[in-house]
């Protein structure tokens, strides 16, 4: 099994897309950096299913730390996954379970 990402790759703070299969299927990932640890959830909105970054890879944070939908502007926290503010608020995310050893971000399963 090969890495999802090295992790020099992921700078704290900042967001990568990565593809992975997941339950025999392949679907696109966010990965998030905090510090040493990682978080991941599916690249799709609970809103209208569409993925959340504007151009591959390229995600949106707003001033307050929170991932804004390239959508329609709904926005997660970046702990749970929930969706704070807009046409989603209350629904969440799909977490992935991912962790990071040797220097890169593995897949663990998903949630
Ligand atoms: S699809 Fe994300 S806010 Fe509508």
């Amino acid at each position: 099994m090969s890495p999802l990402l090295p992790l020099e790759r992921l700078p704290d703070g900042t967001f990568a897309e990565v593809e992975a299969v997941i339950d025999g299927d392949a679907e696109s990932l966010i990965l998030y950096r905090d510090g040493d640890h990682v978080r991941a959830w599916l690249n799709i909105c609970p809103h209208a299913g569409r993925r959340l970054d504007w151009a591959p890879g390229q995600f949106l944070k707003s001033k307050e730390g929170l991932l804004v939908c390239a959508a329609h502007g709904a926005s997660f926290e970046l702990r749970g996954g929930e969706c704070v503010a807009g046409p989603c608020r209350g629904e969440a995310l799909r977490s992935v379970t991912v962790s990071v050893r040797d220097g890169a971000v593995w897949l663990e399963g998903s949630a």
